[in-house]
This record gives C-alpha cells, sequence and structure tokens, in this order.
C-alpha cells in the first residue's frame, strides 16, 4: 500500500510539472522584493507583458539580498535540478565559478550576436559574464558600491558643505552629527552583507585601486597593513552606527537618512533607487560622494540574467534575455533602480543628475569588483569574510579579525606572504 502510494504521488509530481513546464509561463528570480528594487523589476515585467501579453510571468524573488537566504534557495533549486528560467546573479564569480563551471549553464553569446549587441556593452563586464569564450548572462545594470548618502538638510547643520576629501574629514562630521543628536553613519546590519559592503570599500580605499585589484590576481597579499588600517577606520566609524542596526535592513537605514534621524549611509546605489520612491529628489533633499579615499575607483556591482540548462520554458527564458539586453529595457529600468545602463547606447536624456554623475564615473575611474556582491571572489571567500566582518562590528577587536581574515584569505588560495 505503502509503495502504491508512493508511486501515485510521484506520479502526480510529475504530472503536475510536465503541465506546468507546458505553461506559457516565465518564471523569474531575484532578491528584488521591495524598496525601490520591486519597482524596476515591476517595469521590466511591465514591458515584457507589452510584447508578449499571454505569457504568465512568476516573480520568485525571495527577499534578502547579497550573501543571505536567497543565494541559497537558489542555489537549492539549481543543484536539485528544478532551474528557474532565468535569474539575478552578479557578473563575476558568483556567476563564473557557482553554476558555470560547475555546467549549469547555457551560454548565452549567440542572442548577443543575433541582436548585433557583443558591442554595445563594455567589454570589462561582458568579460566579467563570460568564460572560456562565452558569455554565460546578460547584464543589465551597474550599480556602483562605494557611495555615501546624505541628507542634505541635516549637512547643512551641521556646516558639511562640501563632501569630505579624507576619512578624518568624514568622521569630524559623523562627530558633529552626532553631538547634535543624530545618528552618524546609518547602518543596517540584519543582513549581514551590508557590514561586508563598508568594509570592502573601506579596503579598497587603504589599498587604491590597483593593489586592491592586485588581491585578485595574486599580486597584492592580504597581509597588509592596508586591510589592518580599514579594520582600524572602520573601529572608529562604528562609533558613530544607530545602536538598533541589528534589527535593521539596509533600506530601514536609508530611511532613517530620508527620516532625518541620520547624516549619511554607506551604500550602493540601489539606495539612490529607494530614496526616489521615497519621494526625494537627488540634489535637492539628498546628497552623494564616493566614499573618502575611493574617488578614484568605481567599485562595480553589475546585476546580470543568465539561462540555466533545463529552464523549464526555455523559449519564454531567451525573450526575457533579449528583453533585458535591449536598449529600451535598460533605460526603462535603470532610472528607477538606480543602476547606470550596462548598454554603452542609452538615452543619457531618461537619467537623473546622481545617474549622470555615476556614467561620468563609470567611464573614467579605475573599476573595482567588489567581493560581497559576487563579483571579485568565490562564494566560499565572500562568504566567511562576510561572517569575519559581521562579528567585527560585535567584537571590534582588530588583531583577531586581522588574523582571521588571513587565515580565510590563505583557505582560498590567495596570497598571505
Ligand atoms: C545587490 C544587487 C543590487 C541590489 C542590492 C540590495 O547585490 O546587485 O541590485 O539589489 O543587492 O538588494
Amino acid at each position: 500500500m505503502r509503495k502504491f502510494l508512493t508511486v501515485l504521488l510521484v506520479g502526480v509530481f510529475f504530472f503536475a510539472g510536465a503541465l506546468w513546464a507546458k505553461e506559457n509561463a516565465l518564471e523569474i528570480f531575484s532578491w528584488w522584493t521591495g524598496g525601490g528594487e520591486e519597482e524596476g523589476l515591476m517595469a521590466l515585467f511591465d514591458l515584457f507583458h507589452k510584447y508578449y501579453p499571454d505569457v504568465k510571468i512568476i516573480n520568485a524573488a525571495v527577499a534578502g539580498g547579497a550573501g543571505t537566504n536567497a543565494k541559497a534557495v537558489l542555489k537549492t533549486r539549481m543543484l536539485g535540478g528544478n532551474p528557474p528560467d532565468s535569474f539575478q546573479v552578479h557578473a563575476g564569480m558568483e556567476l563564473i565559478d557557482t553554476y558555470v563551471i560547475p555546467g549549469m549553464m547555457e551560454p548565452v553569446t549567440w542572442i548577443l550576436k543575433d541582436m548585433n549587441a557583443l558591442d554595445k556593452f563594455p567589454k570589462a563586464i561582458l568579460d566579467m559574464c563570460s568564460y572560456k569564450g562565452e558569455v554565460y548572462s546578460i547584464p543589465v545594470n551597474v550599480h556602483r558600491a562605494n557611495v555615501v548618502f546624505y541628507n542634505k538638510k541635516i549637512a547643512a547643520q551641521i556646516g558639511m558643505e562640501q563632501p569630505p576629501q579624507t576619512w578624518h574629514g568624514f568622521v569630524e562630521y559623523l562627530k558633529r552629527a552626532k553631538e547634535k543628536g543624530y545618528v552618524g553613519l546609518a547602518l543596517g546590519d540584519k543582513n549581514k552583507w551590508t557590514a561586508l559592503h563598508l568594509f570592502e570599500s573601506l579596503m579598497l580605499a587603504e589599498l587604491g585601486p590597483d593593489a586592491y585589484n592586485g588581491l585578485w590576481k595574486g599580486k597584492t597579499s592580504f597581509n597588509n597593513t592596508a586591510i589592518k588600517r580599514a579594520l582600524e577606520i572602520m573601529k572608529e566609524m562604528l562609533d558613530y552606527i544607530n545602536s538598533d542596526h541589528a534589527a535593521m535592513t539596509w533600506q530601514d537605514a536609508v530611511r532613517l537618512v530620508y527620516e532625518g534621524k541620520a547624516l549619511a549611509t554607506v551604500m550602493g546605489d540601489w539606495a539612490e533607487g529607494y530614496l526616489k520612491t521615497l519621494g526625494w529628489t537627488p540634489g535637492v533633499e539628498f546628497g552623494w560622494f564616493a566614499l573618502p579615499g575611493t574617488q578614484d575607483a568605481f567599485m562595480v556591482v553589475s546585476d546580470t540574467f543568465g539561462l540555466p540548462k533545463g529552464a523549464p520554458h526555455r523559449q519564454n527564458a531567451i525573450r526575457w534575455l533579449k528583453l533585458i539586453a535591449s536598449r529600451e529595457a535598460q533605460d526603462v529600468f535603470n532610472p528607477i533602480k538606480g543602476s547606470i545602463p550596462a548598454r554603452l547606447d542609452a538615452d543619457k536624456s531618461k537619467y537623473d543628475v546622481y545617474l549622470r554623475w555615476s556614467m561620468n564615473d563609470f567611464a573614467t575611474k579605475k573599476l573595482t569588483p567588489s567581493i560581497i556582491h559576487g563579483s571579485a571572489a568565490p562564494e566560499s571567500f565572500s562568504a566567511a569574510l562576510m561572517d569575519a566582518i559581521d562579528e567585527f562590528v560585535t567584537t571590534r577587536d582588530v588583531d583577531k579579525t586581522f588574523k582571521k581574515i588571513l587565515m580565510i584569505a590563505e583557505d582560498n588560495d590567495y596570497n598571505v606572504k
């Protein structure tokens, strides 16, 4: 009887699976679930529906973001042979190391060739999406990670007329904000990645872009006083964060700035998208600057979508990929998302003053891949570093954390000489 029931159940599952695959659907996985990000995704879905009104879009978004539950859910699905039709994945190691090398992805070079679009994307970004001569995902945007967003009203009250050029200058303003009863630096590390988000930019500030990039090629040693200094600066910054940071998401931290409770937050420019959906205008209520010390660099975070092998609705997945590769879709999505288009031929008039600043910096500054946003290093490294920095927020023990970083680097075969 038991055996019969099992056979029956398996049969039902297969039948449901077959029906599901036959359905004219498109399942898209991402971690864009709210706070400015969902709006961008919905704009892409609307555009897709304009061209393919009969396709049922299944939004399989899972909240959390980099290094959290969302990625674990995706990985389990991929490993279990239950892929979505297409999914958000960062250009770089997150794509290549996690999914391409293990053989789970189809190349998509032909899609870009068909569209005559291979030369419409920056080479640096396409290289990050490529392995052994094939492109494996379509970049929809480029975010910048090393940005400070601040409340202009509070800045005026504390005399921050110009963006600070150095850490000392920045800390001085955080101090003044605190003295006036504000939070200096808003942090929301309920999802642990935000602490490493801050730290990796501090590493960039202290190492400089060339040495930072050298870490991933074995040219720069992790056994580096600049990394220790980055920890020391972070320790200093932590004196000015909100006490409830561990209960907050990055959106909650941005809201502290928006509500006039905090001077600034260090966040990728998805925060710009969020502030705009809250009703603020860049340059009016909020200002921004590259993190002091990182003015010459652009910490790259590029969201891309790939084609998993065995996508249940492959034809619709290809339609989706073609759509997001188009100039039209990129110009609809990015002004909302707070990112610049990955395509080089975008219509600049559609982008606000912040995004034009970012476009200009992207074209002229040194590009550096983000660790926590999946580009620079494999997940084994970024996940371990994320835990170490998360712990550091509590312990604030520079020596112990530095030793741990060296161990993690060594475990991942990076240079620690
Ligand atoms: C990043 C992603 C961005 C944004 C952010 C916060 O990893 O690239 O698009 O979604 O997380 O959720």
